[in-house]
């Protein structure tokens, strides 16, 4: 029987922790434009409705690191900081970048996810039931974002690089501080 590997597993829920705040930051950055600036109630509505679930996902990480008794990254606050203002940044560009960003955020996490889910054991069967619950919601809302217009061609291209390499990093960064 497969064991996880303790130190592996702090990494996993403190970046999940870190991630599932930032979706939450980024589509309260987007709730933001689309009330002010950039008035949209059919877009609002959408993201309202999957910001519920990051409430969910982010309150059981918050509950594990509690329980576990760990420590979340340090970073938050800068984790807020960029998804604000890039949730905020890509609803002022309009309906097709935020509902890229959306696609670009969730795909990147929904492997993340799948990564983690191969290196978990089966003494952390609870956890993965839930990450594999999470898993299918991000698939859920890239597919909403796709459907909803998110593009990537063009010019969007460069927006969806920069969403991909900075949420990479962001998780490489949070693993470890
Ligand atoms: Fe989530
Ligand atoms: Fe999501």
């Amino acid at each position: 029987m497969k064991k996880t590997d303790k130190k592996k597993l702090e990494e996993f829920i403190r970046v999940d922790h870190a991630g599932e705040r930032g979706a939450i930051k980024i589509y309260e950055g987007q709730l933001l434009a689309l009330s002010t600036i950039k008035q949209d109630e059919s877009l609002k509505k959408m993201i309202e409705e999957m910001k519920e679930h990051e409430k969910e996902h982010l309150e059981y990480f918050e509950k594990e690191i509690q329980k576990r008794n760990m420590k979340p990254t340090y970073l938050l606050p800068l984790w807020d900081l960029m998804g604000v203002s890039l949730g905020f940044g890509t609803a002022l560009l309009g309906k097709k970048a935020a509902m890229l960003c959306t696609a670009s955020v969730e795909e990147v996490i929904e492997s993340h996810y799948k990564n983690q889910l191969k290196k978990l054991g089966n003494d952390e069967m609870i956890l993965k039931a839930k990450i594999e619950k999470f898993k299918k919601d991000e698939a859920n809302h890239k597919n909403i974002a796709y459907n909803s217009g998110a593009s990537s061609k063009g010019l969007y291209s460069i927006i969806d690089k920069v969403i991909r390499t900075g949420s990479r990093i962001a998780i490489t960064i949070s693993e470890k501080i």
